[in-house]
């Protein structure tokens, strides 16, 4: 993997001179190490970045919500000026938040790529999932703290990081938009050195230095050519040249200094998730019975097995399949006797069929006396929630064991492992064309989920009742 250090500019106050400092520094970096890349990108809404860095007329196709699609981050750069690279900015990022599905997708995404070098993260001054995605990537956050209010926001980001197991040292302060032209009487005789003091009172780092207030700097973002100019070409006569200069310094020692970095550690991490979900997919696999329920049609690995049902016991204990075909005899022969007509057994089916990719169907046992069990027969919409529901006596021996066939009640046996249980539920849904899907991390957590909520619906059901 390739080394790659990550800096998120942050702060939950807007206007302390995140964007600023983001598309500075990454200016002043790139002069500091050449050989380094440099690349920078912003979760905000505005084009400050592109403004900056877009060489010429022509503009890249991809942008930064690209970092969440599974893209390799590495193409989605464009080479900017003073060396920079930088990913286009996105005016849909508010629209795209659902498909940020957690807060360590950017540093895995970056973690699989070959971006390497020094990545700057502007963010916006929301807490939203991008930014938190910036938070867990990032080696080092600067916050840019402006006055009182900006340095206890700091506690929101102080807080995240504790609860993803991250030091607070990660966090480093910087005091910008300081007006030197204030004086206070007293220790503190600036407004730096007065937030400084605060800072380290509350128990956070902070950079030596600030970034003064300079009408110069804040024309740089308005002028005629809709440029936005840096400080390094237009400004360099400003004390803030000079402040920002000693800020990159500091900055790349802290990453020469750097011991592990953060995306190794998240890749590391992803490793040993990847090791233990290989694991748990593998005893599902071994639970699993390894023929339909019902006939002795094996279940192929790995390959097309159209029209299958997966089923579970809700203590997992119990898995396998049924054909389609199995499964719908099943259900007719003991849930609708009272269609006794081949024609009308096929129009239910296939009415079941049409709806079974949206649905999934409960099977609940209740034990009546030992001769009798009552079975609820519910079908689910894919959250879970009861949309129908049937119920219906059987009685232990009814004709189809007579018949020597498969029944609701032997399928209720098999799932209990021969224990005698007064109560039972089996969840079953049609499976994709690959069946053993089901059983893949993501789609299983998923299962689970529904299956626990329905437990817990039956409890409270139970409980009310
Ligand atoms: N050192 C400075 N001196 C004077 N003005 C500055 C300085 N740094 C930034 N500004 C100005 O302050 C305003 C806010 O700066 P900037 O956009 O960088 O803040 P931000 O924290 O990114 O804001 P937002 O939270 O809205 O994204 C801008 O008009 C910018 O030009
Ligand atoms: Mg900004």
């Amino acid at each position: 993997m390739p080394r790659s250090y990550v800096i998120a500019i942050a702060s939950e106050k807007g206007g302390v001179g995140k964007t600023t400092l983001a598309t500075n520094l990454a200016i002043y970096l790139k002069g500091l190490a050449e050989d380094l890349p440099v690349t920078l990108f912003s979760f905000d809404n505005h084009f400050t970045v592109d403004q900056m860095f877009q060489l010429g007329k022509t503009s890249s196709t991809h942008n930064v919500s690209e970092l969440f699609t599974g893209s390799n981050p590495a193409d989605l750069l464009s080479n900017g000026q003073y060396g920079v690279d930088y990913i286009q900015s996105s005016r849909n990022l508010f629209e795209l938040q659902h498909q940020v599905k957690s807060i360590d997708q950017l540093a895995q995404n970056i973690s699989r790529s070959t971006l390497s070098g020094l990545i700057i993260i502007d963010t916006s001054p929301i807490l939203d999932i991008y930014t938190r995605n910036a938070l867990y990537a990032a080696d080092r956050v600067i916050v840019p703290i402006k006055d009182a209010p900006s340095l206890e926001n700091c506690r929101n980001l102080a807080d995240f990081l504790a609860q993803n197991n991250r030091s607070k040292t990660v966090l480093k302060l910087l005091p910008c938009l300081i007006d030197t032209r204030i004086h206070f009487d007293g220790p503190f005789r600036n407004s730096y050195q007065l937030l400084k003091a605060y800072a380290i009172n509350r128990g956070y780092r902070c950079f030596e230095g600030f970034i003064a207030k300079s009408p110069k700097v804040e024309s740089l973002s308005t002028n005629p050519s809709g440029k936005i100019y840096p400080v390094i070409t237009h400004g360099r006569n400003t004390e803030v040249h000079l402040q920002l200069t000693h800020l990159a310094r500091q900055v790349y020692l802290d990453y020469l200094e750097q011991g592990p970095m953060r995306l190794k550690e998240v890749s590391n991490e992803l490793f040993d998730q990847e090791e233990q979900f290989a694991q748990e997919y593998k005893s599902r696999l071994n639970n699993l019975q390894p023929s339909c329920l019902c006939c002795d049609a094996q279940i192929p690995r790995d390959e097309i097995w159209p029209n299958a049902y997966f089923l579970e016991n809700s203590t997992g204990n119990f898995s396998g399949f049924i054909e389609e075909d199995c499964f719908f005899e099943l259900l007719l022969q003991d849930c609708y006797p009272e269609l006794n007509s081949r024609e009308q057994q096929k129009l239910l089916q296939e009415i079941l069929v049409g709806s079974a990719n949206r649905s999934l169907l409960l099977l609940q046992k209740t034990q009546v006396n030992s001769e009798q069990a009552q079975i609820d027969l519910f079908r689910l919409d894919q959250h879970g929630e009861k949309i129908s529901g049937r119920s219906i006596l059987l009685k232990k021996r009814g004709r189809f064991q007579r018949q020597g066939k498969m029944s609701l009640l032997h399928l209720f046996n098999q799932a209990a492992k021969g224990q005698e249980k007064y109560f039972q539920q089996l969840l079953i849904r049609q499976t994709d064309k690959n069946p053993l899907n089901i059983l893949q991390h993501h789609n299983y957590l998923e299962w689970q989920t529904i299956f626990n909520r329905i437990q817990v619906d039956h409890q409270l059901d139970t409980e009310a009742g």
